[in-house]
Parts: structure tokens; sequence; C-alpha cells
């Protein structure tokens, strides 16, 4: 029997989510909200960190010049290559998890449109989203966008259930969300979550990093992804 995972990036790193009809719904709500809080347009070279199977890159991709994606999770980062094969000039990275303020082989170039969406409740501490959102802004073109999105404020399964059917409601899509709570219960995430917790973050202290950087920073609470609980932070460069 394997061990269960002492980390969240280990959960990343060994359990198949790819292909998850949760994360392909979730990224199809939540690209063209993306699309529009960063103003995506063709010019726009497009980073996501921590992108996952790379279902929110896919649905971008149409939108803008280029993309490239970055992750911390082998399994994942092969995942977003397949689906992304047939975008060209499409590349997917694979970093350190446990180096959040390194963003390899990406850092290489600089970007018009940053995403970093659903990344930060895995980190270890504050101190790590702190050096992911510098790392950001070190990467970010002049003028650029950085949405870093689904932050979550307190830990609470109950707030996350009231939000994912806050959304539900606004979409329609309510049984759906009843039938994604009740796999839930039973799921190897929802065993992890249970265990570790995610991090929470007061976001306008990450917008206070930003703009000691010299960034323009701005809490949204807007409900921009599956949970209406969580909030958003968008910077400029
Ligand atoms: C909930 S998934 C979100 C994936 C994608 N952003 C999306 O919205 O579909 C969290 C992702 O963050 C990645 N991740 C967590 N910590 C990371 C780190 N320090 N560096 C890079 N990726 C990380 C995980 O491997 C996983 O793919």
């Amino acid at each position: 029997m394997t061990a269960p995972p002492a980390t969240w990036a280990e959960f990343w790193r060994d359990h198949d989510v790819v292909g998850d009809a949760e994360s392909e719904a979730d990224a199809a709500g939540f690209a063209p909200e993306a699309a529009r809080v960063l103003a995506l347009g063709r010019e726009d070279d497009l980073l996501d960190v921590g992108c996952g199977g790379g279902f929110v890159l896919a649905a971008l991709a149409p939108t803008v010049r280029s993309v490239v994606g970055v992750d911390g999770s082998p399994r994942l980062v092969e995942a977003a290559r397949a689906r992304l094969a047939g975008v060209g000039g499409a590349q997917v990275h694979l970093v350190h998890a446990a180096r959040p303020g390194d963003l390899g082989a990406a850092a290489g170039r600089r970007y018009s449109a940053i995403l970093c969406h659903s990344v930060v409740q895995y980190l270890p501490d504050v101190a790590a989203a702190e050096a992911l959102v510098r790392a950001l802004l070190e990467v970010a073109a002049p003028g650029a966008r950085i949405l870093v999105s689904d932050l979550v404020v307190a830990d609470s399964r109950w707030a996350d259930a009231r939000g994912l059917l806050r959304t539900a409601w606004r979409r329609g899509t309510l049984r759906d969300a009843w039938a994604r709570l009740r796999r839930a219960r039973g799921s190897a995430y929802g065993a992890v979550r249970a265990r570790l917790g995610l991090l929470a973050v007061d976001p306008t202290r990450l917008a206070e990093v930003a703009r000691r950087a010299g960034a323009h920073a701005e809490v949204l609470d807007a409900p921009i992804s599956a949970l209406a609980n969580r909030r958003h932070l968008l910077l400029r460069r």
C-alpha cells in the first residue's frame, strides 16, 4: 500500500487528476473570465504558472500569440504537453515544486500576461506565496498584467462548498455541483484536503509585496473562479 501524501507537492506528483472532467469544466468556466480580466489579445505572450494538465492554457491559446506553462508535477507537465501538442510554439516546463520562486526555463523570457490559478493554496507557507509573487513580477514585461487567482482567505471546506453552490446557482449548474460535492467526500483530494488543509493567505499582504516591487496591485472579489468565496490578485507591471 502506498503511503498517503505528506505534502501537496506529493499529491500533485502522484495522483492522477489528468483528464479529470472537473478540471475541464472549471477551465471552461474560468478561461473566459481570465481572458477578460487579463484583457488578453493577439499580441500577448501568456505564461501560466502551475498550469496543471494545461486545460486553461489550451482554452486560452487561440486568444494569444504564444503560450508557456510551468508546473511542479512531472505527470501533469506531460499531460499539458500532450494537450498543447497542436498549438504552435507552445512550451511546458517542469519546475521544482519545492522552489516556488524559481520559474526554471520559463524565466528566460518576458511575458505580457501571466496567470497563476489555483496554485497558492498548495504552497507550504506564506513566505513561499510571497516568493512566487515576486518571481511572477520578475518575468513580467513592462505593462504586463498578472492574475493570481483562486486565493483561499480562510481554509474552510464549508465555505468552499457554499462558494461552489453560489457559482453553480449563477451558472445554472446546481445538479453538477451537488454531484461534485458528493464525489469530493470520497476522493483522494478530499482526504488530503482534510488532513493537510489549504494555505490561506491575506491577499492584501500579497498586494503589498507586489507594490513594494513597483507593481500596481488590486484585490478582486468578483466570482471569476468555480468557488465564489475565493479572492484574486490583479497586478500590473
Ligand atoms: C489545482 S491545480 C491547478 C492547475 C491549473 N492552474 C488549473 O487551473 O487547471 C494546482 C497545480 O499547481 C501545481 N503546483 C503546486 N505548487 C507548485 C509549485 N511550487 N510550482 C509549480 N507548480 C505548482 C500543481 O502541480 C498543480 O498542477
